[in-house]
């Protein structure tokens, strides 16, 4: 069924689990996270950016999604991930979406209050959850996540202003920095789980750990433990569906039938999937 993000994100941050939200572009990708859901009776949030948008159109996803979230048995939220623009997070709101992000984690607190505040007050009157960021999650192949550690020191999320943030904006879920990053990582790495149980123990809000993908599954653990209830993976999946596409075109480079090849991308993707709602601990939380 289609549900609210703060529902379904209620629920596991009472009984302190965390459930998998997943960045999908396209019809194979989707279906593989509802039926990974679906066969593990768990609840789930499937995620689309701007730039997923832009490829697909968004009435293409929403439709899609909405219509196969309310014939499903699992609860499932539709969620815009990293929205940046008014506009467009609008838009979604107006197109079913039941939650949106506004990333304005790039500004000052204060502006950062102030435009998650301008969005909070739109998407509560619609029944549309919001998450947004404080401190800042780095691309792991960007200049950030290097050699120098107290740079990366610094685009942690403060526990005291996670605390202001989130009463002034009234945000349902907050994005935390604690040494996660997007993309593939280019050393192992190490999240800051004194820093999680301290902005955990003043901020009583879902927590959300933005670039997922790559974290070792005893680390994800460790963070769900410690006050995660949202765990964004993209790379991981895009990973597992191109080397699907690969394997197709491995065994017959002239291989036409785009079903052979989509299907046998959604399958390797759906065990993926399956993996991180079991490392997220949500099995049967849709029951
Ligand atoms: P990864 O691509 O690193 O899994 O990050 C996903 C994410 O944070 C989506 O918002
Ligand atoms: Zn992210």
């Amino acid at each position: 069924m289609l549900t609210s993000g703060k529902e379904i994100l209620t629920k596991a941050n009472r009984q302190n689990y965390a459930v998998g939200a997943f960045n999908v572009n396209n019809m194979e990708q989707i279906q593989a996270v509802i039926s990974a859901a679906e066969q593990k009776m768990a609840p789930v949030i499937l995620q689309v950016t701007e730039s997923t948008i832009k490829y697909a159109g968004l009435f293409c996803l929403s439709d899609f999604i909405t219509n196969l979230a309310e014939k499903s048995f699992v609860p499932i939220a539709l969620h815009f991930d990293h929205g940046t623009t008014y506009d467009l997070i609008i838009q979604c709101i107006r197109s079913g979406f039941t939650s949106v992000m506004i990333d304005a984690s790039m500004f000052s607190l204060d502006e950062n209050i102030k435009k998650t505040k301008e969005i909070v007050k739109v998407a509560h009157a619609c029944g549309v959850s919001v998450e947004a960021e404080l401190g800042r999650v780095s691309e792991a192949e960007g200049p950030y996540f290097n050699e120098n550690e107290s740079e990366d020191d610094a685009m942690f999320t403060d526990p005291t202003e996670a605390e202001t943030f989130v009463n002034e904006a009234g945000i349902d879920s907050l994005g935390v920095s604690i040494g996660n990053a997007h993309g593939k990582y280019r050393k192992v790495p190490c999240l800051n789980f004194e820093r999680l149980r301290e902005i955990k123990a003043l901020v009583k809000i879902p927590l959300v750990l933005h670039g997922a993908s790559g974290i070792a599954p005893d680390d994800l653990r460790l963070a769900i433990r410690n006050g995660i209830n949202k765990v964004n993976t993209d790379t991981d999946l895009k990973q597992a569906f191109s080397d699907g596409l690969r394997e197709i075109f491995l065994a017959n480079s002239e291989e036409c039938d785009v079903r052979k090849l989509g299907g046998r991308a959604r399958e390797k993707m759906t065990e993926v999937v399956k993996e991180k709602i079991n490392i997220c601990g949500s099995t049967k939380m849709a029951l």
